[in-house]
């Protein structure tokens, strides 16, 4: 960008990377609202911070109730989260951090530009496929509902698409996988990035 000249800081990424003994990188959660992304990420989380790991959790409840508190679900403001989101992960892997993030994130084209820009092996896509029927079953948080009746406009999975990632990394169902089987799968996935720049 025009004029932006970047200072130099003289304390390097790979330097934060040493100091905390471990990789950084992102694990991005994608899936439809209520498929059981944040309650794996934080059983993730949890099994980290045991062994050390410095971590941090984005979800739909801190970013758009704060940073993204502006954004809409339409398509545009949804690829805006997602981008916002992206940058920030970002800022937090350089800082050192191994981040979880748990967003919707329906559209292929906006997850392909995560990896962008925090880069390709960076980015760990675990796509938590939970069919509808089962999200709308559970319904936790009363939205199908909402969305069945017209009162939510765009809901993804019933009024707005969702596009399932082709090749992701992990694929949990959590129709057949429990969530300690999740966390098993994510951790030993994981585990070689854990080691790198540590
Ligand atoms: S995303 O599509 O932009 O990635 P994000 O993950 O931030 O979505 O937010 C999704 C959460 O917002 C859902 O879990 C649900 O609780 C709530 N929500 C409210 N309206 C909608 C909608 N129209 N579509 C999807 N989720 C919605």
């Amino acid at each position: 960008m025009k004029n932006i000249v970047p200072h130099h800081f003289s304390i390097s990424k790979e330097q934060r990377a040493q100091q905390k003994g471990h990789g950084a990188f992102l694990i991005w959660f994608t899936g439809l609202s209520g498929s059981g992304k944040s309650t794996i990420a934080n059983a993730v989380e949890e099994a980290l911070y045991t062994q050390n790991i410095h971590t941090y959790t984005l979800d739909g409840d801190n970013v758009r109730k704060g940073l993204n508190t502006n954004l809409s679900f339409s398509p545009e403001d949804r690829t805006e989260n997602i981008r916002r989101i992206a940058e920030v992960s970002n800022l937090m892997i350089d800082a050192g951090l191994v981040v979880l993030a748990a967003f919707v994130s329906p559209y292929a084209k906006d997850r392909a530009n995560i990896k962008g820009v925090v880069g390709h092996t960076n980015f760990v896509e675990v796509y938590v496929s939970t069919p509808v029927e089962e999200c709308e079953r559970r319904d936790v948080k009363g939205l199908y509902a909402k969305a069945k009746a017209g009162e939510i406009t765009n809901f993804t999975g019933v009024s707005a698409p969702y596009e399932a990632p082709v090749a992701p990394a992990i694929q949990i169902n959590t129709i057949e996988t429990t969530v300690e089987e999740a966390v098993t799968q994510i951790l030993q996935y994981i585990e070689p990035k854990l080691h790198t720049n540590g």
